[in-house]
């Protein structure tokens, strides 16, 4: 089987790529990154795709003079690469309607809350806010709407009593770098189906144990 193509669009600081990087390179991972796309200029994960040899290509939003004009520069750069799957790992733009539905179930999103809940920025400030007990990181298909479409994947960690958004956030991104590659593993190895907006995955194991937060009470 030829490699699949992927191209991750990106703006900040790029763990996430740098996580499908690692990924990839391992053998039996019939997968590579075609292209990165940074609308930021300076973006470190620019600089990521660069020490990796992965082509990369800088389409700032602020030279377009609206959100049509950039998506179509996006599809077509990322159709000249050959790209068939679309990673978005902290792409901080809002892609169009056409774009989502020309490459309808080929854009693929990692999201650090446990989706549908907190969608949009600060996820992390939003689940401290909210109190919740357990928040998480989500990989999902796009759809028109922010942060929405068919989930493949969400790990789950515990709220601790001193965390900060920071600190949450620092423990959702390490389950962020393990759930990214997986989703894009099943992807690639064909193991995503997608009924009615919901998808189900063929899984060889499932892991029980749920996530109980807090512990024990003094
Ligand atoms: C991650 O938390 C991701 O879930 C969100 O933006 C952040 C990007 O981080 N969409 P990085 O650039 O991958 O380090």
């Amino acid at each position: 089987m030829a490699d699949l193509k992927l191209g991750v669009l990106i703006s900040g600081r790029g763990t996430n790529l740098q996580a499908l990087i690692d990924a990839l390179a391992r053998p039996a991972y019939p997968a590579r990154v075609a292209l990165v796309i940074s609308n930021e200029p300076g973006a470190l994960g620019l600089k990521r795709a660069e020490s990796a040899g992965i082509p990369t290509q800088i389409i700032d939003h602020r030279d377009f003079e609206d959100g049509a004009g950039f998506d179509g520069t996006l599809d077509g750069a990322l159709r000249h690469a050959g790209v068939e799957l679309v990673c978005l790992a902290g792409f901080m733009r809002v892609l169009s309607p056409g774009f989502v539905e020309r490459w309808h179930d080929k854009v693929i999103n990692i999201h650090p809350s446990l989706l549908p809940s907190f969608t949009g920025l600060e996820a992390q400030g939003q689940a401290l806010a909210a109190g919740v007990r357990i928040a998480g990181c989500t990989v999902h298909f796009v759809r028109a709407s922010v942060d929405s479409g068919p989930i493949i994947v969400q790990a789950a960690v515990p709220v601790l009593p001193d965390d900060d958004a920071e600190r949450l956030a620092a423990r959702v991104l390490k389950q962020e770098h393990r759930i990214y590659p997986m989703a894009v593993r099943w992807f690639l190895e064909d193991k995503i189906t997608l009924t009615d907006e919901r998808v189900d995955i063929k899984c060889k194991q499932h892991f029980p144990e749920p996530v109980i937060s807090p512990g024990d009470a003094a």
